[in-house]
Protein backbone atom coordinates (compact mmCIF):
# COMPACT_ATOMS: atom_id res chain seq x y z
CA UNK A 1 0.00 0.00 0.00
CA UNK A 2 1.49 3.05 -0.98
CA UNK A 3 2.18 5.48 2.58
CA UNK A 4 0.82 9.40 2.77
CA UNK A 5 3.83 9.86 3.49
CA UNK A 6 5.79 8.56 0.18
CA UNK A 7 6.53 12.03 -1.04
CA UNK A 8 9.97 12.24 0.32
CA UNK A 9 11.12 8.76 -0.38
CA UNK A 10 12.55 7.08 -3.57
CA UNK A 11 11.92 3.35 -2.48
CA UNK A 12 9.49 1.42 -0.34
CA UNK A 13 9.77 0.19 3.01
CA UNK A 14 11.36 -3.02 3.66
CA UNK A 15 7.92 -5.81 3.98
CA UNK A 16 9.22 -6.70 7.29
CA UNK A 17 9.75 -3.33 8.34
CA UNK A 18 6.46 -2.31 7.50
CA UNK A 19 5.14 -4.85 9.75
CA UNK A 20 7.39 -4.40 12.66
CA UNK A 21 5.81 -0.32 12.37
CA UNK A 22 2.65 -0.55 12.02
CA UNK A 23 0.27 -0.49 15.03
CA UNK A 24 -3.39 -1.60 13.12
CA UNK A 25 -3.23 -4.49 15.33
CA UNK A 26 -3.98 -3.37 18.40
CA UNK A 27 -5.06 0.40 17.33
CA UNK A 28 -7.99 -0.45 14.96
CA UNK A 29 -9.28 -0.04 18.51
CA UNK A 30 -9.66 3.47 18.63
CA UNK A 31 -11.36 3.73 15.38
CA UNK A 32 -14.70 5.73 16.60
CA UNK A 33 -12.30 8.23 18.69
CA UNK A 34 -10.53 8.57 15.86
CA UNK A 35 -13.32 9.51 13.33
CA UNK A 36 -15.21 11.87 16.15
CA UNK A 37 -11.91 13.52 16.64
CA UNK A 38 -11.82 14.31 13.38
CA UNK A 39 -15.34 15.33 12.77
CA UNK A 40 -14.63 17.95 15.64
CA UNK A 41 -11.34 19.31 13.90
CA UNK A 42 -13.28 19.32 10.49
CA UNK A 43 -15.95 21.44 11.71
CA UNK A 44 -13.46 23.54 13.81
CA UNK A 45 -11.47 23.90 10.33
CA UNK A 46 -14.33 25.54 8.18
CA UNK A 47 -15.87 27.66 11.34
CA UNK A 48 -12.51 28.85 11.44
CA UNK A 49 -12.49 29.67 7.25
CA UNK A 50 -9.31 27.39 7.14
CA UNK A 51 -10.77 25.54 4.66
CA UNK A 52 -14.61 25.87 2.56
CA UNK A 53 -17.99 25.04 4.95
CA UNK A 54 -18.56 22.54 1.97
CA UNK A 55 -15.80 20.74 2.18
CA UNK A 56 -16.00 20.77 5.85
CA UNK A 57 -19.43 19.02 5.49
CA UNK A 58 -18.42 16.80 2.87
CA UNK A 59 -15.54 15.44 5.39
CA UNK A 60 -18.13 15.43 8.06
CA UNK A 61 -20.85 13.18 6.42
CA UNK A 62 -17.90 11.21 4.54
CA UNK A 63 -16.60 10.15 8.04
CA UNK A 64 -19.98 9.11 9.08
CA UNK A 65 -20.62 6.86 7.01
CA UNK A 66 -17.54 5.14 7.30
CA UNK A 67 -18.19 5.02 11.03
CA UNK A 68 -21.53 3.58 10.39
CA UNK A 69 -19.68 1.24 7.96
CA UNK A 70 -17.31 0.09 10.11
CA UNK A 71 -19.59 -0.58 13.12
CA UNK A 72 -21.94 -2.50 10.28
CA UNK A 73 -18.71 -4.49 9.45
CA UNK A 74 -18.98 -3.40 5.99
CA UNK A 75 -16.02 -1.74 6.05
CA UNK A 76 -13.28 -4.39 7.62
CA UNK A 77 -10.28 -2.61 8.82
CA UNK A 78 -7.46 -3.46 6.26
CA UNK A 79 -4.46 -5.04 8.43
CA UNK A 80 -1.77 -3.35 5.61
CA UNK A 81 -2.19 -0.44 6.74
CA UNK A 82 0.17 2.03 8.82
CA UNK A 83 -2.32 2.84 11.67
CA UNK A 84 -5.69 3.55 12.54
CA UNK A 85 -5.23 7.35 11.72
CA UNK A 86 -3.96 6.37 8.48
CA UNK A 87 -6.60 4.06 7.89
CA UNK A 88 -9.38 6.31 7.79
CA UNK A 89 -7.43 9.31 6.06
CA UNK A 90 -6.84 6.83 3.43
CA UNK A 91 -10.46 5.48 3.59
CA UNK A 92 -11.90 9.40 2.79
CA UNK A 93 -9.77 10.37 0.12
CA UNK A 94 -10.59 7.61 -1.75
CA UNK A 95 -14.24 8.56 -1.30
CA UNK A 96 -13.92 11.79 -1.20
CA UNK A 97 -11.26 12.69 -3.53
CA UNK A 98 -9.18 15.58 -2.62
CA UNK A 99 -11.34 17.26 -0.29
CA UNK A 100 -10.78 14.39 2.16
CA UNK A 101 -7.21 15.77 1.74
CA UNK A 102 -8.11 18.81 3.46
CA UNK A 103 -8.82 17.26 6.65
CA UNK A 104 -5.34 16.78 7.90
CA UNK A 105 -4.93 20.54 7.57
CA UNK A 106 -3.67 22.27 11.39
CA UNK A 107 -2.80 18.88 12.74
CA UNK A 108 -0.42 15.76 12.66
CA UNK A 109 -0.61 12.10 13.81
CA UNK A 110 1.33 13.52 16.23
CA UNK A 111 -1.59 15.00 18.87
CA UNK A 112 -4.54 12.77 16.87
CA UNK A 113 -2.92 9.71 18.44
CA UNK A 114 -2.87 11.34 21.91
CA UNK A 115 -6.49 12.97 21.99
CA UNK A 116 -7.60 9.58 20.62
CA UNK A 117 -6.32 7.70 23.00
CA UNK A 118 -7.43 9.79 26.19
CA UNK A 119 -10.70 9.35 24.78
CA UNK A 120 -11.12 5.65 24.12
CA UNK A 121 -9.46 5.41 27.51
CA UNK A 122 -12.22 7.86 29.39
CA UNK A 123 -14.78 5.34 28.01
CA UNK A 124 -12.97 2.25 29.31
CA UNK A 125 -12.48 3.65 32.65
CA UNK A 126 -16.16 4.78 32.53
CA UNK A 127 -16.97 0.95 31.66
CA UNK A 128 -14.59 -0.22 34.32
CA UNK A 129 -15.87 2.27 37.47
CA UNK A 130 -19.58 0.76 36.31
CA UNK A 131 -17.76 -2.83 36.80
CA UNK A 132 -16.71 -1.81 40.50
CA UNK A 133 -19.57 -0.73 41.47
CA UNK A 134 -21.50 -3.70 40.61
CA UNK A 135 -18.99 -5.65 42.71
CA UNK A 136 -19.15 -3.25 45.64
CA UNK A 137 -23.12 -3.82 45.71
CA UNK A 138 -22.32 -7.77 45.58
CA UNK A 139 -20.06 -7.25 48.78
CA UNK A 140 -22.35 -4.74 50.33
CA UNK A 141 -24.76 -7.60 50.02
CA UNK A 142 -23.02 -10.36 51.34
CA UNK A 143 -22.27 -8.14 54.59
CA UNK A 144 -26.00 -7.38 55.14
CA UNK A 145 -26.38 -11.37 55.29
CA UNK A 146 -23.41 -11.84 57.81
CA UNK A 147 -23.71 -8.99 60.18
CA UNK A 148 -23.87 -11.66 62.94
CA UNK A 149 -21.94 -14.40 61.36
CA UNK A 150 -18.62 -14.53 64.03
CA UNK A 151 -15.10 -16.08 62.24
CA UNK A 152 -11.81 -15.58 63.40
CA UNK A 153 -9.73 -12.59 62.23
CA UNK A 154 -6.03 -12.85 61.82
CA UNK A 155 -2.78 -11.38 61.88
CA UNK A 156 -0.14 -13.50 60.73
CA UNK A 157 -2.22 -15.68 59.65
CA UNK A 158 -2.91 -16.71 63.05
CA UNK A 159 -6.11 -16.44 64.86
CA UNK A 160 -6.23 -12.85 66.85
CA UNK A 161 -9.51 -11.79 68.09
CA UNK A 162 -13.15 -12.39 66.74
CA UNK A 163 -14.42 -10.40 63.70
CA UNK A 164 -17.99 -10.52 61.67
CA UNK A 165 -17.58 -11.80 57.61
CA UNK A 166 -19.48 -8.45 57.20
CA UNK A 167 -16.39 -6.47 58.57
CA UNK A 168 -14.19 -8.81 56.82
CA UNK A 169 -16.16 -8.29 53.70
CA UNK A 170 -16.79 -4.45 54.17
CA UNK A 171 -12.86 -3.94 54.19
CA UNK A 172 -12.92 -5.01 50.89
CA UNK A 173 -15.23 -2.34 49.89
CA UNK A 174 -13.15 0.43 51.38
CA UNK A 175 -10.27 -0.70 48.66
CA UNK A 176 -12.69 -1.05 45.64
CA UNK A 177 -14.38 2.14 46.65
CA UNK A 178 -10.86 4.18 46.81
CA UNK A 179 -10.35 2.23 43.44
CA UNK A 180 -13.21 4.17 42.07
CA UNK A 181 -12.13 7.80 43.19
CA UNK A 182 -8.62 7.17 41.87
CA UNK A 183 -10.00 6.06 38.74
CA UNK A 184 -12.35 8.81 38.61
CA UNK A 185 -9.50 11.41 39.79
CA UNK A 186 -6.98 10.11 36.78
CA UNK A 187 -9.99 10.75 34.27
CA UNK A 188 -10.07 14.24 35.70
CA UNK A 189 -6.25 14.99 35.55
CA UNK A 190 -6.13 13.45 31.88
CA UNK A 191 -9.74 15.20 30.30
CA UNK A 192 -7.53 17.79 28.32
CA UNK A 193 -7.39 17.83 24.94
CA UNK A 194 -3.99 17.94 23.08
CA UNK A 195 -5.77 18.16 19.84
CA UNK A 196 -4.27 21.15 17.65
CA UNK A 197 -0.42 20.71 19.59
CA UNK A 198 0.27 19.32 15.70
CA UNK A 199 3.70 17.77 15.40
CA UNK A 200 5.05 19.32 18.55
CA UNK A 201 5.48 23.22 17.81
CA UNK A 202 1.40 24.32 17.52
CA UNK A 203 0.39 25.80 14.18
CA UNK A 204 0.78 29.35 12.11
CA UNK A 205 -3.24 28.40 11.24
CA UNK A 206 -5.62 30.30 13.37
CA UNK A 207 -7.67 27.29 15.02
CA UNK A 208 -9.77 26.98 18.23
CA UNK A 209 -8.87 24.51 19.85
CA UNK A 210 -11.17 25.34 23.05
CA UNK A 211 -14.19 24.38 20.77
CA UNK A 212 -13.29 20.98 19.26
CA UNK A 213 -11.85 20.36 23.06
CA UNK A 214 -15.59 21.30 23.88
CA UNK A 215 -17.19 19.23 21.35
CA UNK A 216 -15.03 16.59 22.08
CA UNK A 217 -16.30 16.37 26.14
CA UNK A 218 -12.24 17.90 27.43
CA UNK A 219 -12.70 19.77 30.44
CA UNK A 220 -10.37 22.23 28.83
CA UNK A 221 -7.01 21.74 26.55
CA UNK A 222 -3.83 21.19 27.32
CA UNK A 223 -1.41 24.18 27.98
CA UNK A 224 1.86 23.06 26.26
CA UNK A 225 2.10 21.61 22.58
CA UNK A 226 5.58 19.87 23.17
CA UNK A 227 3.98 18.46 26.34
CA UNK A 228 0.73 17.77 24.62
CA UNK A 229 2.21 15.02 21.85
CA UNK A 230 4.85 13.73 24.50
CA UNK A 231 2.67 13.50 27.86
CA UNK A 232 1.85 9.68 28.50
CA UNK A 233 1.22 10.78 32.48
CA UNK A 234 -2.24 9.72 32.21
CA UNK A 235 -1.04 6.27 30.64
CA UNK A 236 1.14 5.48 33.75
CA UNK A 237 -1.70 7.13 36.74
CA UNK A 238 -4.01 4.88 34.86
CA UNK A 239 -2.00 1.64 34.56
CA UNK A 240 -1.13 2.12 38.66
CA UNK A 241 -5.14 2.57 39.68
CA UNK A 242 -5.75 -0.76 37.22
CA UNK A 243 -2.23 -2.38 38.97
CA UNK A 244 -3.94 -1.26 42.33
CA UNK A 245 -7.02 -3.03 41.84
CA UNK A 246 -5.82 -5.99 40.47
CA UNK A 247 -3.97 -6.30 44.02
CA UNK A 248 -6.89 -6.06 45.51
CA UNK A 249 -8.42 -8.44 43.99
CA UNK A 250 -5.71 -10.58 44.09
CA UNK A 251 -5.53 -10.63 47.81
CA UNK A 252 -9.41 -10.63 47.99
CA UNK A 253 -8.86 -13.96 46.21
CA UNK A 254 -6.21 -15.50 48.01
CA UNK A 255 -8.44 -15.42 50.70
CA UNK A 256 -10.80 -17.06 48.60
CA UNK A 257 -8.44 -19.59 47.69
CA UNK A 258 -7.66 -20.08 51.42
CA UNK A 259 -11.60 -20.19 52.57
CA UNK A 260 -12.62 -22.72 50.33
CA UNK A 261 -9.55 -25.26 50.88
CA UNK A 262 -10.24 -28.17 53.25
CA UNK A 263 -8.10 -26.82 55.94
CA UNK A 264 -10.50 -24.19 56.43
CA UNK A 265 -13.51 -24.54 54.52
CA UNK A 266 -15.23 -21.24 55.25
CA UNK A 267 -17.00 -20.66 51.99
CA UNK A 268 -18.17 -23.33 49.28
CA UNK A 269 -17.58 -21.87 45.74
CA UNK A 270 -20.37 -22.26 43.24
CA UNK A 271 -19.45 -25.33 40.63
CA UNK A 272 -19.68 -22.46 37.81
CA UNK A 273 -16.81 -20.90 39.42
CA UNK A 274 -14.46 -23.77 39.73
CA UNK A 275 -13.26 -26.98 37.80
CA UNK A 276 -12.41 -30.05 38.02
CA UNK A 277 -9.08 -31.91 38.21
CA UNK A 278 -8.10 -34.59 35.59
CA UNK A 279 -7.16 -37.21 37.75
CA UNK A 280 -8.20 -36.41 41.12
CA UNK A 281 -11.69 -37.45 41.38
CA UNK A 282 -12.44 -35.37 45.03
CA UNK A 283 -10.97 -32.08 43.84
CA UNK A 284 -13.53 -28.98 43.33
CA UNK A 285 -10.57 -25.83 42.49
CA UNK A 286 -10.93 -22.43 42.61
CA UNK A 287 -8.80 -21.83 38.95
CA UNK A 288 -10.86 -18.07 38.61
CA UNK A 289 -9.70 -16.70 42.16
CA UNK A 290 -6.30 -18.20 41.00
CA UNK A 291 -5.59 -16.53 37.62
CA UNK A 292 -7.27 -13.07 38.93
CA UNK A 293 -4.34 -13.61 41.11
CA UNK A 294 -1.94 -14.86 38.60
CA UNK A 295 -2.89 -12.35 36.17
CA UNK A 296 -2.25 -9.18 38.57
CA UNK A 297 1.66 -9.93 37.97
CA UNK A 298 0.52 -9.24 33.99
CA UNK A 299 -1.02 -5.71 34.71
CA UNK A 300 2.15 -4.80 37.41
CA UNK A 301 3.93 -5.55 33.94
CA UNK A 302 2.07 -3.28 31.80
CA UNK A 303 2.68 -0.44 34.27
CA UNK A 304 6.49 -1.37 34.78
CA UNK A 305 6.67 -1.94 30.82
CA UNK A 306 5.28 1.95 30.44
CA UNK A 307 7.58 3.57 33.15
CA UNK A 308 10.17 1.81 31.18
CA UNK A 309 9.30 2.84 27.99
CA UNK A 310 8.97 6.42 28.86
CA UNK A 311 12.50 7.14 31.08
CA UNK A 312 14.35 7.99 28.16
CA UNK A 313 12.56 9.25 26.06
CA UNK A 314 13.59 13.06 24.71
CA UNK A 315 10.95 15.14 23.92
CA UNK A 316 8.65 15.44 22.05
CA UNK A 317 6.62 12.55 19.99
CA UNK A 318 9.26 9.58 19.69
CA UNK A 319 7.65 5.88 17.97
CA UNK A 320 8.53 3.92 21.63
CA UNK A 321 5.71 5.70 22.85
CA UNK A 322 3.27 3.66 20.37
CA UNK A 323 3.67 1.25 22.77
CA UNK A 324 1.88 2.70 25.64
CA UNK A 325 -1.40 1.28 23.79
CA UNK A 326 -0.46 -2.62 23.69
CA UNK A 327 0.52 -2.30 27.61
CA UNK A 328 -2.64 -0.52 28.66
CA UNK A 329 -5.03 -1.99 26.14
CA UNK A 330 -4.16 -5.57 27.98
CA UNK A 331 -4.62 -3.97 31.25
CA UNK A 332 -7.76 -2.55 30.21
CA UNK A 333 -8.96 -6.56 28.82
CA UNK A 334 -7.37 -7.98 32.30
CA UNK A 335 -8.89 -5.79 34.60
CA UNK A 336 -12.24 -6.49 32.70
CA UNK A 337 -12.41 -10.09 32.38
CA UNK A 338 -11.12 -10.73 35.92
CA UNK A 339 -13.88 -8.30 37.75
CA UNK A 340 -16.30 -9.90 35.01
CA UNK A 341 -15.68 -13.36 36.84
CA UNK A 342 -14.88 -11.92 40.27
CA UNK A 343 -18.00 -10.65 40.70
CA UNK A 344 -20.62 -13.24 40.22
CA UNK A 345 -17.82 -16.14 42.06
CA UNK A 346 -18.61 -13.86 45.00
CA UNK A 347 -22.18 -13.83 44.49
CA UNK A 348 -22.73 -17.00 44.14
CA UNK A 349 -20.39 -18.31 46.33
CA UNK A 350 -22.15 -20.06 49.83
CA UNK A 351 -21.08 -18.75 53.52
CA UNK A 352 -20.72 -21.61 55.62
CA UNK A 353 -21.42 -20.24 58.83
CA UNK A 354 -21.34 -22.72 61.05
CA UNK A 355 -17.32 -23.91 60.38
CA UNK A 356 -16.50 -20.08 60.84
CA UNK A 357 -18.14 -20.02 64.44
CA UNK A 358 -16.22 -23.56 64.71
CA UNK A 359 -12.88 -21.79 64.22
CA UNK A 360 -13.22 -18.40 65.90
CA UNK A 361 -13.76 -21.24 69.07
CA UNK A 362 -10.49 -22.22 68.77
CA UNK A 363 -7.25 -20.45 69.40
CA UNK A 364 -7.81 -18.17 71.99
CA UNK A 365 -9.34 -15.66 70.20
CA UNK A 366 -10.87 -14.06 73.13
CA UNK A 367 -7.71 -13.52 75.40
CA UNK A 368 -7.16 -9.59 74.77
CA UNK A 369 -11.42 -9.78 75.98
CA UNK A 370 -10.64 -11.78 79.11
CA UNK A 371 -7.40 -8.98 79.54
CA UNK A 372 -10.24 -6.50 79.22
CA UNK A 373 -12.53 -8.44 81.44
CA UNK A 374 -9.20 -7.55 84.14
CA UNK A 375 -8.51 -4.04 83.10
CA UNK A 376 -12.68 -3.34 84.22
CA UNK A 377 -12.04 -4.68 87.54
CA UNK A 378 -9.05 -2.94 88.66
CA UNK A 379 -6.26 -4.62 86.87
CA UNK A 380 -3.28 -2.44 84.82
CA UNK A 381 -3.46 -3.69 81.53
CA UNK A 382 -0.22 -4.90 80.93
CA UNK A 383 -0.58 -6.91 84.72
CA UNK A 384 -4.29 -8.37 83.22
CA UNK A 385 -1.67 -9.30 79.96
CA UNK A 386 0.69 -11.02 81.81
CA UNK A 387 -1.69 -13.55 83.73
CA UNK A 388 -3.75 -14.19 80.49
CA UNK A 389 -1.20 -15.10 79.06
CA UNK A 390 -0.29 -17.72 81.84
CA UNK A 391 -4.24 -19.00 81.84
CA UNK A 392 -3.69 -19.68 78.20
CA UNK A 393 0.06 -21.88 78.94
CA UNK A 394 -1.84 -23.50 81.46
CA UNK A 395 -5.34 -24.23 78.89
CA UNK A 396 -2.66 -24.96 75.59
CA UNK A 397 -0.96 -28.06 78.32
CA UNK A 398 -4.25 -29.28 79.94
CA UNK A 399 -5.96 -28.93 76.33
CA UNK A 400 -8.70 -26.59 77.70
CA UNK A 401 -10.15 -23.11 76.43
CA UNK A 402 -11.11 -20.25 77.93
CA UNK A 403 -14.69 -20.39 77.50
CA UNK A 404 -14.62 -23.18 79.93
CA UNK A 405 -11.91 -23.44 82.37
CA UNK A 406 -13.29 -24.10 85.81
CA UNK A 407 -13.78 -21.05 87.69
CA UNK A 408 -11.42 -22.60 90.45
CA UNK A 409 -8.66 -22.66 88.23
CA UNK A 410 -9.05 -19.07 87.22
CA UNK A 411 -9.18 -18.44 90.44
CA UNK A 412 -5.68 -20.25 90.57
CA UNK A 413 -4.15 -17.43 88.74
CA UNK A 414 -6.42 -14.66 90.64
CA UNK A 415 -9.17 -13.65 92.80
CA UNK A 416 -10.27 -11.08 90.21
CA UNK A 417 -12.36 -13.32 88.75
CA UNK A 418 -16.05 -14.49 89.00
CA UNK A 419 -19.24 -15.96 87.14
CA UNK A 420 -19.42 -12.85 84.90
CA UNK A 421 -16.66 -13.64 83.20
CA UNK A 422 -17.91 -16.60 80.76
CA UNK A 423 -20.41 -14.20 79.51
CA UNK A 424 -17.69 -11.34 79.28
CA UNK A 425 -15.38 -13.55 76.85
CA UNK A 426 -18.13 -15.53 74.48
CA UNK A 427 -17.57 -14.68 70.57
CA UNK A 428 -21.09 -12.95 70.69
CA UNK A 429 -20.04 -10.61 73.64
CA UNK A 430 -16.41 -10.00 72.12
CA UNK A 431 -18.22 -8.91 68.59
CA UNK A 432 -20.75 -7.01 70.40
CA UNK A 433 -18.87 -4.88 72.66
CA UNK A 434 -16.59 -3.60 70.44
CA UNK A 435 -17.91 0.04 69.97
CA UNK A 436 -15.39 1.96 68.81
CA UNK A 437 -15.59 3.66 65.07
CA UNK A 438 -14.74 1.39 62.54
CA UNK A 439 -14.66 -1.66 64.44
CA UNK A 440 -16.37 -4.82 64.17
CA UNK A 441 -19.47 -4.26 66.89
CA UNK A 442 -23.16 -4.50 64.36
CA UNK A 443 -23.77 -0.73 64.84
CA UNK A 444 -20.12 0.30 63.34
CA UNK A 445 -21.09 -2.80 60.74
CA UNK A 446 -24.34 -1.05 59.88
CA UNK A 447 -22.75 2.46 59.18
CA UNK A 448 -20.21 1.03 56.97
CA UNK A 449 -22.72 -1.15 54.66
CA UNK A 450 -24.74 2.47 54.67
CA UNK A 451 -21.47 4.19 53.60
CA UNK A 452 -20.79 2.06 50.90
CA UNK A 453 -24.93 2.34 49.99
CA UNK A 454 -24.46 5.92 50.14
CA UNK A 455 -21.36 5.74 47.86
CA UNK A 456 -22.86 3.82 45.01
CA UNK A 457 -25.86 6.04 45.15
CA UNK A 458 -23.53 8.99 44.24
N1 LIG B 1 0.75 4.84 15.44
C1 LIG B 1 1.42 5.92 16.05
C2 LIG B 1 1.41 5.74 17.56
O1 LIG B 1 0.65 4.99 18.01
C3 LIG B 1 0.74 7.21 15.70
C4 LIG B 1 1.60 8.41 15.83
C5 LIG B 1 2.58 8.44 14.72
N2 LIG B 1 3.35 9.62 14.69
C6 LIG B 1 4.52 9.68 14.10
N3 LIG B 1 5.17 10.80 14.16
N4 LIG B 1 5.02 8.66 13.47
O2 LIG B 1 2.18 6.31 18.27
Amino acid sequence: MSKLWAGRFSKEIDKLADDFNSSIRFDSKMYKQDIKGSMAHAAMLAAQHIIGKDDSEKIIDCLGDILADIESGKLPIDPEAEDIHMFVEAELTSRIGDTGKKLHTARSRNDQVAVDLRMYLRDETDEIIASLKALLAVINEKASENIDTILPGYTHLQRAQPITFAHHLLAYAMMFSRDIVRLQDAVKHMNLSPLGSCALAGTTYNTDRESVAEALGFDGITLNSIDGVSDRDFCVELLSAYSVIMMHLSRFSEEVILWSSWEFKFVELDDSYTTGSSIMPQKKNPDMAELVRGKTGRVYGDLMGTLTMLKGLPLAYNKDMQEDKEAIFDAIETVKMCLGVFTPMIATMTVLKDNMYKAAQKGFINATDLADYMVKKGLPFRSAYKIVGQIVAHCIEKGEVLDTLPMESYKSFSDIFEDDLYNEISLETCVKTRISAGSTGPESVKKQIEYINKFLGE
